[in-house]
């Protein structure tokens, strides 16, 4: 149909006669001369329509925004004057012979231009309108080239494309399973997979060494920003292999991916413990570019009565930290301080105690504070020496259970990071590793802080000895405080896997019904192997520097998991229900 792309119009094609095809992106009517900015993929191409062709003018003057047309004319390079630097092809233009419109369009429910402020709602809804915008375009672009590379990289490394089931058994990812009605096994269903985890551990049983997939995976769970119900992973597995050797490639691939696709070197990823980005950032995804810290300060506090702190700080379950902001003192307002209060109250802290230094010298009447009267003097001076504070910065403080302290604090120093502009450099990778083999559930059981096919870093006699202070072979490779991915040695014996079940609290029974397939392949010559997945997602949302994994996936879902366009998830007729052995309970009536 055309010869050319609008946008990729050059100098070079001047005299030339082309055919174009695209969108009216703007018609403007200057003094009996129309002039029509025709858009496709590669970019924007203004051809010109002078009365002189008459049937040709008429129709663009008749065009409107959105209007799909297929033009000819001769391509000419503009005056000096009429130059536009500003675009790709501002150097020439196209003087229209001949117009066919492909198809008109309505009036489109929103501006498709990059300073649109309607809400994200009409945008999904439309979104096959949203889709043609340059900035949503160059996001779709650079997520296919990201998968291209991936696919490149590993495939270099010997590693094969291998696609496993979609109906499938539940997988404990620790999200709630999207469930399937079979209509052939009446009452049972199929899970959709969480992950590929069983299945590529079952390729390593198979033989097939080195496997990866770009695979699509299914969480019920809550959204947020970096979140999608159905989202995906890129996913590898490796047999004969250790930690650094899935750290190695890993980090190899992400490496390239942000060279070749960024032009960016990323700086080396330091490895460090759970434990100590807990202790020092409150999480275990710290953003390494903000430079404040989380300092321990509860044994200094054990004895003042100053019930806030003392509290926790008698607790072996509690927390007493401080963060200190550099010259906070000047910087925070009362009413900021207000208001950073009222925020960590959202993650469960029931205040936010703080010291302004003003004197250091003077610990009586120079530290501004609404708690320094309950502290004694050695604990005043014990905490300015732990945070090596200097005159004109401010102290926060948390005090509660350890989860409610890391957990507000943690949010507090990324909030505190964005507002007062800290964030030192722009790409801070890191490991995490040595995570701990379970969590407390908060029902009195553990439940694993990966998934419970995670190799434990010992024996199976030790784990069933302590198992909260197990360690497991588990490594989490974070950017700017996003966890981009996550793996594991697996367990690749019989009798740690059932130690494992154990202590979940799964039964044997229950550990044959569930996951008989996977304790049996175990049995038949499992190799040693381990891998990891990376949130496909948020890798590109980190690359295309995009507020939300939303913005980087085509046709998303919104923040309550329903797809707006087509109206999904939606209702469906009895007789489809019937076939199912569905029958849908009427919901009880609101008195
Ligand atoms: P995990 O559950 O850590 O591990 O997931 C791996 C990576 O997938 C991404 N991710 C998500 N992205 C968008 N929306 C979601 N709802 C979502 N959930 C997870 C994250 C995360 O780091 N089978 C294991 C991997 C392994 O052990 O090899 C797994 O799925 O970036
Ligand atoms: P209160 O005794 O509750 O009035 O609190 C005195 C000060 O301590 C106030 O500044 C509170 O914001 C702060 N505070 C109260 N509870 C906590 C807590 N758990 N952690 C940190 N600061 C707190």
């Amino acid at each position: 149909m055309r010869t050319h792309y609008c946008g990729a119009l050059t100098s070079e094609s001047v005299d030339q006669t082309v055919t174009l095809c695209g969108w009216v992106d703007r018609r403007r009517d200057h003094g009996g001369v129309i002039f029509i900015d025709l858009r496709d993929k590669e970019g924007i191409v203004q051809v010109v329509f002078d009365p002189d062709v008459e049937k040709s003018f008429t129709t663009a003057d008749s065009v409107r925004s959105e209007y799909v047309l297929k033009i000819t004319g001769r391509v000419r390079a503009r005056d000096a004057a009429t130059v536009n630097s500003e675009m790709k092809t501002g150097e020439i233009e196209v003087l229209g012979k001949e117009i066919e419109v492909l198809n008109a369009a309505e009036t489109p429910p929103f501006q498709l231009d990059s300073f649109t402020d309607v809400g994200e709602e009409t945008r999904l809804k439309y979104r096959y309108l949203d889709i043609r915008r340059q900035q949503i375009q160059d996001k779709l672009v650079l997520r296919s080239k990201i998968t291209s590379k991936v696919r490149q990289c590993l495939e270099a490394e010997g590693f094969l494309d291998v696609e496993t089931p979609m109906l499938t058994r539940e997988t404990p990812e620790g999200a709630r399973d999207y469930l399937v009605p079979s209509r052939t096994h009446e009452g049972k269903f199929f899970a959709l997979p969480q992950s590929p985890q069983l299945f590529k551990q079952l390729l390593m049983v198979g033989g097939m060494d080195r496997y990866y997939q770009i695979a699509r995976c299914f969480r019920d769970e809550d959204l947020r920003a970096d979140r999608q119900p159905e989202f995906t992973q890129i996913d590898l597995e490796a047999s004969f292999v250790d930690q650094d050797d899935i750290m190695q490639i890993t980090e190899t691939m992400i490496r390239t991916l942000f060279k070749e696709v960024l032009s960016v070197d990323l700086p080396e990823l330091p490895k460090m413990t759970y434990e100590e980005a807990v202790r020092r950032f409150g999480i275990d995804r710290p953003d390494l570019r903000n430079p404040l810290e989380l300092v321990d300060i509860k044994d200094l506090l054990v004895d003042v009565e100053f019930k806030v702190f003392s509290g926790p700080a008698n607790d072996s379950k509690g927390r007493v930290a401080a963060i200190k902001v550099p010259g906070g003192s000047e910087k925070l307002t009362r009413k900021q301080i207000d208001e950073y209060t009222k925020f960590v109250g959202i993650y469960g802290a029931k205040g936010l105690a703080y010291i302004k230094v003003n004197d250091m010298s003077d610990l009586e009447n120079g530290l501004q504070s609404p708690i320094v009267k309950f502290l004694p003097t050695e604990a005043r001076q014990g905490i300015l020496e732990r945070v090596g504070a200097e005159n004109g910065d401010l102290i926060f403080f948390g005090a509660d259970k350890a989860k409610v302290v890391n957990e507000s604090l943690a949010a507090l120093r990324v909030k505190l990071g964005e507002d007062l502009d800290l964030l030192t450099h722009e790409w801070a990778p890191l490991w995490v590793v040595d995570f701990p083999m379970f969590e407390e559930d908060g029902k009195g059981g553990l439940t694993p802080l990966h998934h419970p096919f995670t190799s434990p870093s010992c024996t199976p006699e030790a784990l069933l000895e302590a198992p909260e202070e197990a360690l497991s072979v588990a490594y989490d490779m974070v950017l700017n405080g996003t966890e981009l991915g996550g793996g594991s040695i697996r367990i690749h014996n019989q009798e740690m896997q059932q130690a494992v079940f154990k202590v979940l609290n799964i039964n044997e029974d229950e550990q044959q019904e569930k996951f008989g397939f996977l304790l049996d392949a175990l049995k038949y010559g499992a190799p040693p192997h381990g891998g990891l997945a990376f949130g496909l997602d948020r890798i590109v949302m980190l690359m295309t520097g995009a507020q939300s994994i939303r913005d980087v996936i085509a046709f998303p879902k919104t923040q309550t998991a329903a797809c707006v366009m087509t109206d999904a998830p939606s209702k469906v007729s009895t007789h489809h229900l019937n076939e199912l052995n569905i029958k849908l309970r009427q919901k009880e009536k609101v008195q």
